[in-house]
């Protein structure tokens, strides 16, 4: 039976005290966190938000001990004691509360709770689908409550340091119309518009140019985005981001306002960055590091070893050079402990990615060569590549050709996979990076057309306008990407702020100016009132926040997260509705 709450008023919370607090009468509020009954005394820790404090029953009031005995994991309840210090060989020096306990003189049950699905008082593992089912009970439990918990101060720390630069967050439209970011739009039937709907955003960047246009100047939103996508471990179909927008801005605007926001961010988590963050152009990042989101935690840079293939007695590699393609290696440091099977692993491996063939040439620790392609090179031929690769005693080289952005991203995953075994990516190192210059189209080969490689909006270079129509492959965007532990935790770009220019960009997306009309006409027309040049970016908080809980899954730092096919298995949404509902927005469904 649930007692009320009554008068009961909280005095401390569970991980409040300490040896200064003893003789103190006190009321704690929580839940059971565990029941250890050694006959004579009852002890119970008793549990909140912010910790464990351990109460003791006494059998020398028997009523109350009798209704103790009835406690149960999960149970709330309220008591009411006075603090003494624990016996010396009672202390528990693991508890910042373990010095002292509470002496329980009333207890109020405040309400019974069935057995859990699985122990709330640990993170025993636990299959995710039952966690996200009783999502409830894994919110108390400690890694849920750190998250959510360090979630909020992130974006509180974000908050404040927007408002202390000026930024103002203005909230925009969730029912809308759509936006292109690349995926497909959520829509919600309109009733009293029979067969219309709105889209939900899959972010507001319409909204924000409009709010430059509307002379805000600086903008902020911690707003929430819907995209219908396939999903992924560091993606949702309605996830979370730092809005951002400024009018005058340059990319440096931008960078100057996100860098010191990052050290305010870090510094919640105790981490001090180094700012500026280095920058890379993206065909950088892509020659070298095979992604766009490079993860610059494990070196092991792509080398360009055309060089030493072009004369080379192996065939295949010199005819590839010939022919326009590439050679690019990867340097495995200290490989000398691969024994010649997990060598053959990886080549493995190479091939599951999708390579044609990789080669490897390595000096083993007491200084041997011995390569994949001794014949054909021999001894001395393997020892140049080797020394041309800068391969020390002990290193591997993988060698692969073939297509250059495809040989790079080959050597880019296969870099990846062997940093992560051999454990070279440092959860507690932060290495940030913007990626920039991207291409502002690239070519879709289904639809036959360019498309924006980031969206619409984006401004060309301004010396790449010449060559817009001539070579649209070729036009550099003024486009940034945040780039922290080779995950994109942001992306920007300063905008097209001339009508004429945004229409230029249209068509050779290949949107008629009669669909740019219908599309995008209250955008077009709101660019011809005096639109300052402006740029901006939105950050992935999902993503970020993940990083700093050191969690692989952006799910384990949402309350309620969706699962891989877009569930919400504790609401069991989505779900059919009611005929009569789909009716009255004239929808007929086809099952
Ligand atoms: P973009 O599409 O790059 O840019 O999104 C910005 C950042 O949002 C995060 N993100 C996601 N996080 C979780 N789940 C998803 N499905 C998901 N999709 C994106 C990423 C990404 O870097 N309007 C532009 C921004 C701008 O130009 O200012 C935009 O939305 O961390």
């Amino acid at each position: 039976m649930a007692e009320p709450l009554g008068t009961l008023t909280r005095t401390h919370s569970c991980g409040a005290l300490r040896l200064e607090d003893v003789g103190a009468d006190v009321v704690l509020l929580g839940w059971v966190h565990r029941v250890r009954d050694l006959g004579g005394l009852l002890f119970v820790d008793i549990r909140d938000r912010a910790g464990l404090t351990q109460v003791v029953f006494d059998k020398d009031d028997e009523a109350l001990m009798a209704k103790a005995k009835r406690l149960r994991s999960e149970f709330v309840i309220g008591v009411e004691g006075r603090v003494r210090r624990r016996s010396p060989d009672t202390v528990n020096p693991k508890l910042v509360t373990g010095d002292v306990e509470v002496v329980v003189r009333r207890l109020a049950l405040l309400n019974e709770a069935r057995t859990p699905p699985f122990p709330v008082a640990d993170d025993t593992p636990v299959s995710e689908d039952v966690r996200l089912k009783y999502r409830y009970l894994d919110l108390r439990r400690p890694r849920l409550q750190a998250n959510i918990g360090l979630r909020h101060r992130v974006t509180t720390a974000i908050r404040q340091f927007f408002d202390a630069n000026g930024f103002w967050e203005i909230e925009t439209p969730i029912l809308t119309k759509s936006t292109p970011e690349g995926a497909r739009d959520y829509l919600v039937p309109s009733r009293v518009h029979p067969g219309e709907f709105y889209a939900l955003p899959q972010s507001p960047q319409l909204f924000k140019q409009i709010l430059m246009i509307g002379g805000v100047e600086r903008y902020v939103q911690i707003c929430r985005c819907f995209r219908d996508e396939d999903l992924r471990a560091d993606r949702q179909p309605e996830f979370t981001q730092v809005d951002v927008e400024m009018s005058f801005a340059r990319p440096e605007t931008i960078f100057g306002v996100i860098e010191p926001l990052m050290l305010e961010v870090f510094r919640v988590i105790d981490k001090e960055i180094a700012i500026p963050f280095p920058r890379m152009g993206y065909a950088e990042a892509i020659a070298t590091y095979g992604s766009d989101k490079p993860d610059l935690r494990c070196g092991m840079p792509i080398q360009d070893l055309r060089d030493l293939f072009r004369e080379s007695p192996f065939r295949v590699f010199k005819e590839i050079v010939a022919g326009g393609g590439t050679v690019r290696g990867v340097l495995v440091k200290e490989a000398s402990a691969y024994s010649r099977s997990e060598v053959d692993g990886i080549v493995e491996l190479a091939k599951q990615l999708g390579a044609a063939g990789l080669v490897w040439a390595r000096r083993t620790a007491d200084g041997a060569i011995t390569s994949s392609i001794m014949k054909a090179l021999g001894e001395e031929g393997v020892r140049g590549l080797l020394d041309g690769a800068g391969a020390a005693q002990g290193d591997l080289l993988l060698v692969a050709a073939g297509e250059p952005d495809a040989t790079s991203r080959l050597l880019g995953q296969l870099r990846l996979n062997l940093a992560r075994q051999k454990g070279l990516l440092d959860p507690n190192e932060y290495a940030f990076t913007w990626v920039v210059d991207f291409p502002l189209l690239e070519w879709n080969p289904e639809e036959r057309r360019y498309v924006s490689m980031h969206h619409p909006f984006t401004a060309p270079h301004d010396e790449d306008h010449d060559r817009l129509e001539a070579e649209p492959g070729r036009v550099r965007a003024k486009a940034y990407d945040l780039v922290l532990n080779g995950s994109e935790i942001g992306g920007g770009s300063i905008r097209i702020h001339d009508a004429t220019l945004q229409r230029r960009i249209f068509s050779l997306l290949n949107i008629s100016p009669e669909e740019a009309k219908l599309r995008f006409g209250f955008f077009l027309e709101a660019l011809e009132y005096g639109t300052p040049p402006h740029g901006g970016i939105a950050l992935g908080l999902d993503r970020l926040c993940a990083i700093l809980a050191g969690e692989g899954s952006i799910r384990e730092v949402i309350a309620f997260p969706k699962t891989a096919n877009a569930v919400d298995l504790m609401s069991a949404a989505p779900s059919p509705v009611d005929r009569r509902q789909l009716r009255e927005l004239h929808i007929t469904t086809r099952q």
